[in-house]
């Protein structure tokens, strides 16, 4: 048969066991490997993946478009980045200097820094200005292997701004091979104009933003910051129900600097994810692993901010679907690379490669609601995969600050190539 696209002889082949769904307990450190593989890919899908010769018996070389060679290479998933803050404007090295001089990320935040800080910048940034900065940041996550991202506002608080972002986000993403997917983060924090009055701004939150952002389709999920001196359980509770009865899916900044029961508000709304976790108590995480909520880890914050690391082997114990992301911000992560994440989850987390991989991809998928279609390389599901310079699926978190990656294929289609051919082991 012929194939649009055929990645053949990869030395290994790493990739979530047969299913739709997230992966748990002792199952995440079972990833499908197999060896001397090969992957056809038909219009955008894998249409055949295994060892090279099965794979070549249907979708012979002679009758393929393309060919990729992966000989003595890994093939991976593309990694899907399930929690960023990708329309934002301006960077805080200050704060990065700051912090270093012993101050904290919520000092900081208290004297009008912080997220409020990028909030004044992104607001006097075009929306021209703020589509083309995504669009860097996209063509970067690509050459990272990233071939699904998430992308929050929540540096804009007013809807017009919020908007904007969103747009930002939205535009960027059609232009790019990488897909974004919108949420809704208008509660990142209480904007400069209503500090003396949050309610009102709740109730803008509730009543007027997520409404209009519904109902134009601006994002899929609803976020909110919901910890010490941000948002309380209560407005959390009442900004992610009034987003749920407009179609948004909630998720959660939950529990990151201070344990403040945002783990278990995630489980009572039904939250599809709780992110960061650091300081989450057990009864919300078992709450969150009988709701199905997928627990996403950002270890690059912790490792930003000198924060404790979440508690992710706990997490895997008790059957809860770990996820892994950047985080990427200009504040608490200003880090692009999903492999810095998987090296920093298996450093100070402990979780084994395999695991940190089936993180970063197919769980990651499903925090994202995407679960059945992208993070895996199997049949039916989009042809996201990425070729890197080791035969060793292990290699890519051990071998840190190094870019492995040699092409990227994205919906079935060569997105990005290096273009260096330099090998470096
Ligand atoms: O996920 N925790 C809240 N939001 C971001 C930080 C945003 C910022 O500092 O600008 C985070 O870490
Ligand atoms: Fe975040």
């Amino acid at each position: 048969m012929r194939s649009d696209l055929l990645v053949v002889s990869a030395a290994e082949i790493v990739t979530a066991p047969p299913g739709r769904g997230p992966i748990l307990g002792p199952e995440l450190d079972r990833p499908l490997r197999i060896a001397n593989a090969s992957v056809a890919c038909v219009d955008g899908r894998v249409a055949a993946v295994g060892p090279t010769a099965d794979v070549l018996a249907r979708f012979p070389e002679k009758e393929a478009a393309r060919v990729l060679d992966a000989t003595g290479r890994l093939v991976a998933p593309g990694f899907v980045d399930c929690h960023t803050h990708l329309p934002f404007a301006g960077t805080r090295e200050m704060e990065f200097e700051a912090r270093a001089r012993g101050e904290t990320y919520e000092a900081i935040a208290a004297k009008g820094g912080g997220i409020r800080s990028s909030v004044r910048t992104t607001r006097a940034t075009s929306e021209a200005d703020l589509t083309a900065a995504v669009s860097r940041r996209l063509a970067a996550l690509l050459a990272q292997g990233t071939t699904t991202v998430e992308a929050k506002s929540g540096y804009g608080l007013s809807l017009d701004e919020e908007r904007k972002q969103l747009r930002a986000a939205t535009r960027a993403g059609a232009a790019s091979p990488v897909e974004v997917i919108p949420t809704f983060l208008g509660a990142h924090e209480v904007p400069d104009e209503y500090r003396s009055r949050r309610a009102d701004y709740v109730a803008l939150l509730c009543e007027a933003m997520i409404p209009a952002v519904a109902q134009e389709g601006l994002a899929r999920f609803c976020d909110v910051f919901c910890d010490r001196g941000i948002f309380t359980v209560e407005e959390a509770r009442a900004i992610l129900t009034a987003g749920k009865s407009h179609g948004l899916l909630p998720k959660l900044h939950a529990d990151e600097l201070a344990d403040v029961g945002a783990a278990g508000l995630a489980a009572e709304v039904g939250a599809i994810s709780a992110d960061h976790l650091l300081h989450a108590n057990d009864a919300g995480l078992r709450a969150m692993s009988r709701a199905g909520t997928v627990a996403v880890l950002l270890p690059g914050t912790a490792f930003t901010l000198g924060l404790p690391y979440a508690r992710a082997r706990d997490m895997i114990a008790i059957g809860l679907p770990v996820a892994l992301a950047t985080d990427w911000n200009p504040g608490s992560t200003m880090s692009s690379s999903m492999a810095l994440a998987m090296t920093l989850a298996v450093t100070q987390m402990r979780l084994t490669p395999a695991e940190a991989w089936m993180a970063a991809t197919a769980n990651a998928a499903a925090a994202v609601g995407a679960g059945d279609r992208v993070g895996r390389i199997a049949a039916g599901f989009e042809a996201d995969l990425c070729l890197y310079d080791t035969p060793d699926h292990r290699h890519i978190a051990y071998h840190y600050g190094h870019e492995h990656a040699r092409a990227v294929v994205k919906g079935g289609r060569v997105a990005w190539e290096r273009v260096d051919s330099s090998i470096c082991s």
